[in-house]
């Protein structure tokens, strides 16, 4: 890619990664066929279809409809080939025990972020009466019918309380789920599982609370839009300045994001369908500091950081979810930016534009950033392991060279 700018048009924002990789586990819980809609096409969508076709069940993509169908019979293992390649495989484990109270699921190991423990999952469902024992890498869990608890959360874990959501709709008595997460991917599982019959009070607070049902039915249900990826096109739009219309996206789950970029000096303005965006000149420095919805998500800091690279003055990024997740920087530093970090802080000096250079992507997001970064800079940036970027983003390079971005994949 190069450096482009000014971006001018529309783009259309697609289901949710981190909401449709958890209804497609969840639709484990009802026997029969379910039907998903505005769900993205990405690898990581691949790898959850892949890995529930090897557990039995039937999986066809009509353009970005997924019908799921689960026979009565499910086999429950989710294996290390697949865990590996996406964590968030771990998904299966709550609704195989509460389904048919089996699971052997690989554990995932470390990642780019550092070390990404799953404590609070199998704490959580065994205060529900899981049983889990670890051999040869793998977790296997076994389960009487579950019954439903009281349970803690000792930070507000996104895919402990996902797991535990989805094994106590089917558990015996009422599960109260304490300081659950509050994301928006989460409350759209809690919406799909009440349209399946489940019983869930609290939706979209941090106490949840689930009175067990015998049976779910399975239904048809869209995806939410994908907060991240309309946070990646404007931060492309932070550094290239311009217009864009974001089609779909939803301004009431990206509050804290919206403030940030209007105090940077971004114009907002959300319309029937969507969001306007506009930046007429150089944007501001700000602070940035990641913590659990309805705060900064940590999913957006490496764009912000990419934003910040470019912006006059210097800004604070403190990230407070996942201590490991600075990698980037130093690729952003090959290409000019002026970056100090240490531990769980960076501070970024804004320069008034990068340099091209070959670059790394270690994750989605990082992949993702990089692109921005590779906007804002002179002449050419080539970004290997770009495969990081289509497990979470369905055509990124397309989409923006559509709005006058210098993008493309080779
Ligand atoms: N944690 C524990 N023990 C646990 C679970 C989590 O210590 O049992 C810690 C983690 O190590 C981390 C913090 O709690 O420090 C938060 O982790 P969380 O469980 O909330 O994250 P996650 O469910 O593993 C999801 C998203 C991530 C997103 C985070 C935070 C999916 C598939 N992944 O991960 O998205 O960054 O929530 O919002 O939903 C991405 O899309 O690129 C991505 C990484």
């Amino acid at each position: 890619m190069r450096g482009s700018g000014p971006l001018n048009g529309e783009l259309h924002v697609g289901g949710a990664k981190n909401s449709a990789l958890k209804l497609m586990a969840a639709s484990l819980l009802a026997e029969g066929s379910t039907r998903l809609v505005n769900v993205p096409d990405i690898t990581d969508v691949a790898i959850m279809t892949e890995l529930l076709e090897a557990m039995g069940v039937e999986i066809q993509r009509t353009g970005h409809s997924v019908d799921i169908n689960v026979p009565d019979e499910i086999d429950p293992i989710a294996p290390y080939s697949l865990v590996e390649r996406m964590r968030a495989s771990i998904v299966v484990l709550g609704p195989l025990l509460a389904r048919i109270g089996r699971a052997r699921v690989a554990m995932p190991g470390g990642d780019d972020f550092g070390s990404r423990p799953i404590d609070m999952h199998l704490q959580g469902l065994e205060q529900l009466g899981a049983r889990f024992s670890h051999e040869h890498g793998d977790i296997n869990g076994e389960a009487d019918r579950l019954v439903g608890a009281e349970v803690f959360l000792e930070f507000p874990s996104v895919g402990a309380t996902e797991n535990l959501l989805m094994a106590s709709v089917l558990a015996e008595g009422v599960t109260i789920i304490e300081n659950a997460a509050r994301e928006p991917e989460i409350t759209d599982l809690a919406n799909f599982l009440s349209e399946m019959g489940g019983r869930i009070e609290g939706v979209g607070t941090s106490r949840l609370r689930i009175e067990g049902v015998d049976k779910l039915t399975p239904i048809t249900y869209t995806v939410i839009p994908d907060r991240v990826e309309a946070a990646t096109y404007l931060s492309a739009l932070a550094v290239c300045g311009g217009q864009l219309r974001l089609e779909g996206a939803r301004v009431d789950h990206m509050e804290m994001l919206l403030r940030k970029l209007e105090e940077m000096g971004m114009i907002l303005e959300e319309d029937d369908s969507g969001l306007q965006a506009r930046v007429l000149g150089r944007l501001k420095a700000v602070d940035v500091s990641t913590l659990p919805y309805p705060g900064l998500a940590t999913d957006y800091k490496p764009f912000l950081v990419a934003a910040l690279t470019v912006s006059d003055g210097a800004g604070m990024v403190t990230e407070n979810i996942f201590a490991g997740r600075f990698r980037y920087i130093d690729e952003l530093v090959r290409m000019g930016a002026e970056i100090r970090a240490e531990g769980r802080h960076a501070v970024v000096r804004g320069v008034k534009r990068l340099s091209g250079a070959p670059v790394r992507a270690h994750d989605i997001r990082a992949g993702a950033a990089l692109v921005v970064a590779g906007l804002a800079a002179d002449g050419e940036t080539a970004i290997s392991n770009a495969h990081h970027v289509d497990r979470g983003y369905e055509d990124l390079a397309g989409k923006l060279s559509s709005v006058g971005a210098q993008v493309s994949r080779t």
